[in-house]
Protein backbone atom coordinates (compact mmCIF):
# COMPACT_ATOMS: atom_id res chain seq x y z
CA UNK A 1 0.00 0.00 0.00
CA UNK A 2 1.62 3.70 -0.70
CA UNK A 3 1.35 5.68 1.80
CA UNK A 4 0.97 9.42 0.44
CA UNK A 5 -0.35 12.00 2.01
CA UNK A 6 0.08 15.78 2.54
CA UNK A 7 0.43 17.41 6.10
CA UNK A 8 1.29 20.78 6.79
CA UNK A 9 0.11 21.16 2.84
CA UNK A 10 3.54 20.94 2.00
CA UNK A 11 5.00 17.49 2.30
CA UNK A 12 3.83 14.93 -0.13
CA UNK A 13 4.86 11.18 0.49
CA UNK A 14 5.47 8.51 -1.59
CA UNK A 15 6.79 5.59 0.87
CA UNK A 16 5.39 2.71 1.22
CA UNK A 17 3.93 1.44 4.38
CA UNK A 18 5.28 -1.78 6.33
CA UNK A 19 3.25 -4.49 6.91
CA UNK A 20 1.22 -4.96 10.07
CA UNK A 21 2.27 -8.75 10.59
CA UNK A 22 5.94 -7.30 10.94
CA UNK A 23 5.05 -4.30 12.85
CA UNK A 24 3.48 -6.56 15.60
CA UNK A 25 6.34 -8.51 15.27
CA UNK A 26 8.88 -5.70 16.10
CA UNK A 27 6.09 -4.36 18.90
CA UNK A 28 6.29 -7.51 20.93
CA UNK A 29 10.24 -6.70 21.08
CA UNK A 30 9.16 -3.31 22.19
CA UNK A 31 7.59 -4.66 24.97
CA UNK A 32 4.07 -4.37 23.69
CA UNK A 33 3.79 -0.83 23.05
CA UNK A 34 1.28 0.52 20.67
CA UNK A 35 2.30 3.01 17.98
CA UNK A 36 0.46 4.70 15.33
CA UNK A 37 1.00 2.07 13.47
CA UNK A 38 -0.80 3.89 10.25
CA UNK A 39 2.18 5.92 9.87
CA UNK A 40 5.38 3.03 9.53
CA UNK A 41 7.64 2.29 6.99
CA UNK A 42 10.39 0.62 8.20
CA UNK A 43 10.77 -2.16 10.97
CA UNK A 44 13.07 -4.80 11.97
CA UNK A 45 14.92 -5.88 14.86
CA UNK A 46 13.46 -3.28 17.89
CA UNK A 47 13.27 -0.25 15.24
CA UNK A 48 10.45 1.62 14.17
CA UNK A 49 10.62 4.44 11.87
CA UNK A 50 7.55 6.68 11.31
CA UNK A 51 6.74 8.96 8.55
CA UNK A 52 4.82 12.02 9.61
CA UNK A 53 5.05 15.14 11.50
CA UNK A 54 6.72 14.29 15.50
CA UNK A 55 4.13 17.04 16.67
CA UNK A 56 1.13 15.21 15.65
CA UNK A 57 2.65 11.75 16.48
CA UNK A 58 3.64 12.58 20.03
CA UNK A 59 -0.31 13.86 20.17
CA UNK A 60 -1.23 10.68 19.37
CA UNK A 61 1.54 8.58 22.03
CA UNK A 62 0.92 11.10 25.09
CA UNK A 63 -2.91 10.02 25.06
CA UNK A 64 -1.61 6.07 25.37
CA UNK A 65 0.94 6.90 27.09
CA UNK A 66 0.47 10.47 29.62
CA UNK A 67 3.23 9.16 32.13
CA UNK A 68 5.95 8.80 29.23
CA UNK A 69 7.51 5.98 27.43
CA UNK A 70 11.02 6.99 26.12
CA UNK A 71 13.76 7.05 28.50
CA UNK A 72 15.76 9.35 26.19
CA UNK A 73 14.90 11.56 23.47
CA UNK A 74 17.54 12.93 20.77
CA UNK A 75 16.47 15.99 18.98
CA UNK A 76 18.20 17.68 16.38
CA UNK A 77 15.65 20.14 15.03
CA UNK A 78 15.03 22.60 12.29
CA UNK A 79 18.38 24.83 12.86
CA UNK A 80 16.40 27.77 11.01
CA UNK A 81 19.71 28.72 8.75
CA UNK A 82 18.68 28.23 5.43
CA UNK A 83 18.35 31.78 4.91
CA UNK A 84 19.84 33.24 1.70
CA UNK A 85 23.54 33.29 3.63
CA UNK A 86 26.44 31.78 2.53
CA UNK A 87 28.81 29.20 3.15
CA UNK A 88 32.03 26.79 1.97
CA UNK A 89 31.23 23.69 0.80
CA UNK A 90 34.48 21.67 -0.81
CA UNK A 91 36.74 24.76 -1.17
CA UNK A 92 32.88 26.62 -3.32
CA UNK A 93 30.97 29.34 -2.44
CA UNK A 94 27.26 27.75 -2.18
CA UNK A 95 24.34 29.45 -0.39
CA UNK A 96 23.08 28.07 2.77
CA UNK A 97 20.05 25.56 1.81
CA UNK A 98 19.20 22.66 3.74
CA UNK A 99 15.67 22.72 2.92
CA UNK A 100 12.29 24.16 3.25
CA UNK A 101 11.94 22.56 6.78
CA UNK A 102 15.42 24.88 7.84
CA UNK A 103 13.66 28.66 6.65
CA UNK A 104 12.91 30.42 9.29
CA UNK A 105 9.55 31.36 9.86
CA UNK A 106 10.97 34.43 12.03
CA UNK A 107 11.90 34.66 16.05
CA UNK A 108 9.03 34.54 17.43
CA UNK A 109 7.17 31.29 14.96
CA UNK A 110 10.40 29.91 15.56
CA UNK A 111 9.77 30.12 19.00
CA UNK A 112 6.60 28.52 19.54
CA UNK A 113 7.41 25.55 17.42
CA UNK A 114 10.65 24.48 19.78
CA UNK A 115 8.15 24.94 22.52
CA UNK A 116 5.47 22.92 21.33
CA UNK A 117 7.50 20.00 20.18
CA UNK A 118 9.55 20.29 23.12
CA UNK A 119 6.73 20.31 25.40
CA UNK A 120 5.35 16.72 24.38
CA UNK A 121 8.77 15.82 24.35
CA UNK A 122 8.77 16.44 28.00
CA UNK A 123 5.40 14.42 28.27
CA UNK A 124 6.49 11.43 26.73
CA UNK A 125 9.93 11.10 29.06
CA UNK A 126 9.68 8.91 31.66
CA UNK A 127 10.54 10.08 35.24
CA UNK A 128 14.60 8.51 35.05
CA UNK A 129 14.29 10.13 31.23
CA UNK A 130 16.31 12.60 29.64
CA UNK A 131 16.83 14.88 26.24
CA UNK A 132 19.30 15.94 24.58
CA UNK A 133 18.85 18.39 22.19
CA UNK A 134 21.42 20.19 19.22
CA UNK A 135 21.58 23.25 17.43
CA UNK A 136 23.55 26.20 16.76
CA UNK A 137 23.08 29.88 17.64
CA UNK A 138 20.11 30.09 14.97
CA UNK A 139 18.02 28.29 17.53
CA UNK A 140 20.17 26.73 20.47
CA UNK A 141 19.04 30.40 22.90
CA UNK A 142 15.45 29.63 22.04
CA UNK A 143 15.40 25.68 22.41
CA UNK A 144 17.27 27.04 25.94
CA UNK A 145 14.93 29.13 27.31
CA UNK A 146 12.01 27.31 25.89
CA UNK A 147 13.28 24.55 28.23
CA UNK A 148 13.61 27.02 31.10
CA UNK A 149 9.87 27.98 30.69
CA UNK A 150 8.53 24.46 30.38
CA UNK A 151 10.33 23.54 33.98
CA UNK A 152 13.17 20.88 32.45
CA UNK A 153 16.20 20.28 34.72
CA UNK A 154 19.51 21.27 32.43
CA UNK A 155 22.04 18.80 33.81
CA UNK A 156 24.71 19.81 30.84
CA UNK A 157 25.33 21.96 27.41
CA UNK A 158 27.94 19.91 26.27
CA UNK A 159 30.01 21.83 23.09
CA UNK A 160 30.73 19.82 20.16
CA UNK A 161 33.64 21.10 18.54
CA UNK A 162 34.56 20.00 14.47
CA UNK A 163 38.04 19.93 14.20
CA UNK A 164 38.33 21.02 10.16
CA UNK A 165 35.26 23.24 9.73
CA UNK A 166 34.49 24.99 6.65
CA UNK A 167 36.76 29.05 6.19
CA UNK A 168 34.50 31.59 6.63
CA UNK A 169 34.90 33.47 3.68
CA UNK A 170 33.32 36.61 4.51
CA UNK A 171 36.66 36.98 6.57
CA UNK A 172 33.79 38.85 8.69
CA UNK A 173 33.45 36.55 11.42
CA UNK A 174 35.24 33.77 13.32
CA UNK A 175 34.81 30.53 11.41
CA UNK A 176 31.85 28.54 13.27
CA UNK A 177 33.66 25.44 14.31
CA UNK A 178 31.40 24.30 17.14
CA UNK A 179 27.43 23.12 18.13
CA UNK A 180 26.11 23.09 21.39
CA UNK A 181 23.89 20.06 22.48
CA UNK A 182 22.06 20.71 25.32
CA UNK A 183 20.83 17.96 27.95
CA UNK A 184 18.13 17.93 30.47
CA UNK A 185 16.31 16.12 32.83
CA UNK A 186 12.38 15.85 32.60
CA UNK A 187 12.32 18.15 35.29
CA UNK A 188 13.54 19.54 38.66
CA UNK A 189 12.50 16.25 40.48
CA UNK A 190 13.51 13.87 37.82
CA UNK A 191 15.91 11.11 38.77
CA UNK A 192 18.25 11.12 35.51
CA UNK A 193 20.58 8.28 34.10
CA UNK A 194 24.06 8.59 34.21
CA UNK A 195 26.38 5.94 33.03
CA UNK A 196 29.40 7.39 35.37
CA UNK A 197 31.76 4.63 35.29
CA UNK A 198 31.65 4.07 31.84
CA UNK A 199 32.10 7.41 30.48
CA UNK A 200 34.88 7.55 32.81
CA UNK A 201 36.17 4.36 31.29
CA UNK A 202 35.47 5.82 27.60
CA UNK A 203 37.81 8.99 28.84
CA UNK A 204 40.69 6.93 29.85
CA UNK A 205 39.54 7.18 33.00
CA UNK A 206 39.30 10.57 34.19
CA UNK A 207 36.01 12.53 34.01
CA UNK A 208 34.60 13.79 30.87
CA UNK A 209 34.48 17.47 30.36
CA UNK A 210 31.69 18.97 28.11
CA UNK A 211 33.73 19.94 25.26
CA UNK A 212 33.89 16.95 23.21
CA UNK A 213 36.28 16.76 19.91
CA UNK A 214 34.91 15.44 16.88
CA UNK A 215 34.87 15.12 13.53
CA UNK A 216 31.96 14.91 11.39
CA UNK A 217 30.30 12.41 9.91
CA UNK A 218 33.04 10.19 7.37
CA UNK A 219 32.53 9.64 3.70
CA UNK A 220 31.64 5.83 4.95
CA UNK A 221 29.13 6.76 7.01
CA UNK A 222 27.41 8.77 3.93
CA UNK A 223 27.86 5.68 1.92
CA UNK A 224 23.97 5.29 1.37
CA UNK A 225 23.36 8.83 0.54
CA UNK A 226 23.67 12.77 2.65
CA UNK A 227 21.65 14.28 4.72
CA UNK A 228 22.77 18.10 4.98
CA UNK A 229 23.10 18.27 8.87
CA UNK A 230 24.23 14.47 9.35
CA UNK A 231 25.16 13.97 12.68
CA UNK A 232 28.48 11.78 13.53
CA UNK A 233 27.36 8.34 14.99
CA UNK A 234 30.33 8.65 17.32
CA UNK A 235 28.61 11.56 18.75
CA UNK A 236 25.91 9.78 19.37
CA UNK A 237 27.13 6.62 20.62
CA UNK A 238 28.54 8.64 23.37
CA UNK A 239 25.11 10.58 24.14
CA UNK A 240 23.63 6.92 23.97
CA UNK A 241 25.79 5.29 25.96
CA UNK A 242 26.18 7.40 28.66
CA UNK A 243 22.38 8.46 29.36
CA UNK A 244 20.65 4.73 28.25
CA UNK A 245 20.99 0.86 29.48
CA UNK A 246 20.67 -1.96 27.41
CA UNK A 247 16.85 -2.31 26.18
CA UNK A 248 15.98 1.41 26.88
CA UNK A 249 13.79 2.85 24.78
CA UNK A 250 14.98 5.94 22.81
CA UNK A 251 12.69 8.12 21.02
CA UNK A 252 14.26 11.06 17.73
CA UNK A 253 11.37 12.75 16.32
CA UNK A 254 13.63 14.59 13.95
CA UNK A 255 15.19 11.29 12.85
CA UNK A 256 16.68 12.76 9.31
CA UNK A 257 19.25 10.37 8.15
CA UNK A 258 18.36 7.88 11.32
CA UNK A 259 21.83 8.15 13.16
CA UNK A 260 20.43 8.13 16.63
CA UNK A 261 18.57 4.81 15.15
CA UNK A 262 21.88 3.30 14.00
CA UNK A 263 23.65 4.00 17.41
CA UNK A 264 21.04 2.78 19.57
CA UNK A 265 20.29 -0.29 17.87
CA UNK A 266 24.32 -0.54 17.95
CA UNK A 267 24.44 -0.69 21.29
CA UNK A 268 20.95 -2.95 21.64
CA UNK A 269 18.35 -0.39 22.65
CA UNK A 270 15.04 0.17 20.95
CA UNK A 271 14.51 2.77 18.69
CA UNK A 272 12.09 4.82 17.75
CA UNK A 273 12.01 7.55 14.83
CA UNK A 274 9.91 10.22 13.36
CA UNK A 275 10.73 11.57 9.82
CA UNK A 276 9.07 14.05 7.42
CA UNK A 277 11.05 13.60 3.97
CA UNK A 278 10.48 10.60 1.27
CA UNK A 279 13.85 11.26 1.16
CA UNK A 280 15.53 11.07 4.40
CA UNK A 281 12.48 7.55 4.90
CA UNK A 282 14.50 6.39 2.14
CA UNK A 283 17.86 6.95 3.56
CA UNK A 284 17.20 5.68 6.46
CA UNK A 285 16.03 2.75 5.12
CA UNK A 286 19.42 2.12 3.55
CA UNK A 287 21.46 2.70 6.52
CA UNK A 288 19.60 0.23 8.59
CA UNK A 289 19.59 -2.35 6.25
CA UNK A 290 22.90 -2.18 5.39
CA UNK A 291 23.86 -1.84 9.30
CA UNK A 292 21.69 -4.96 10.25
CA UNK A 293 23.27 -6.92 7.14
CA UNK A 294 26.91 -6.04 8.35
CA UNK A 295 26.20 -6.34 11.99
CA UNK A 296 24.70 -10.12 11.41
CA UNK A 297 28.04 -11.47 10.24
CA UNK A 298 30.02 -9.06 12.88
CA UNK A 299 28.59 -9.84 16.19
CA UNK A 300 30.94 -8.15 17.93
CA UNK A 301 29.22 -4.56 16.50
CA UNK A 302 26.88 -5.14 19.07
CA UNK A 303 29.12 -5.01 22.14
CA UNK A 304 29.10 -2.23 24.83
CA UNK A 305 32.52 -2.15 25.34
CA UNK A 306 34.67 0.67 24.02
C1 LIG B 1 18.57 18.72 11.56
S1 LIG B 1 17.83 17.41 10.66
C2 LIG B 1 18.21 15.94 11.59
C3 LIG B 1 19.45 15.22 11.09
C4 LIG B 1 19.74 13.93 11.86
N1 LIG B 1 20.16 14.19 13.23
C5 LIG B 1 20.79 13.08 11.18
O1 LIG B 1 21.82 12.72 11.81
O2 LIG B 1 20.61 12.76 10.00
C6 LIG B 1 16.14 17.68 10.96
C7 LIG B 1 15.21 16.72 10.22
O3 LIG B 1 13.88 16.92 10.71
C8 LIG B 1 12.94 16.76 9.65
N2 LIG B 1 11.76 17.50 10.11
C9 LIG B 1 11.57 18.85 10.12
N3 LIG B 1 10.40 19.17 10.69
C10 LIG B 1 9.84 17.98 11.10
C11 LIG B 1 8.64 17.63 11.79
N4 LIG B 1 7.76 18.58 12.19
N5 LIG B 1 8.39 16.33 12.06
C12 LIG B 1 9.28 15.35 11.67
N6 LIG B 1 10.42 15.63 11.00
C13 LIG B 1 10.70 16.92 10.72
C14 LIG B 1 13.65 17.31 8.43
O4 LIG B 1 13.15 16.73 7.25
C15 LIG B 1 15.12 16.92 8.70
O5 LIG B 1 15.47 15.71 8.05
Amino acid sequence: MVFNMKLGGKIKRNINRVHEKDISLTNTIIKDLVFPNEYCVYTSDGILLYQTDCIDFMDRLIKQYPDGIFDMIFADPPYFLSNGGITCVSGKMVKVDKGDWDKSRGVDKNHIFNLEWLSRCQRLLKPTGSIWVSGTHHVIYSVGFAMQQLGFKILNDITWEKPNPPPNLSCRYFTHSTETIIWAAKNEKSRHKFNYDLVRKMNNNKQMKTVWTIYPPSNDEKRYGKHPTQKPLKLLERIILSSTDMEDLVFDPFSGSSTTGIAAIKYKRYFIGCEMSDEYIRLSRKRFDGFLNEARNTPLLFKEDL
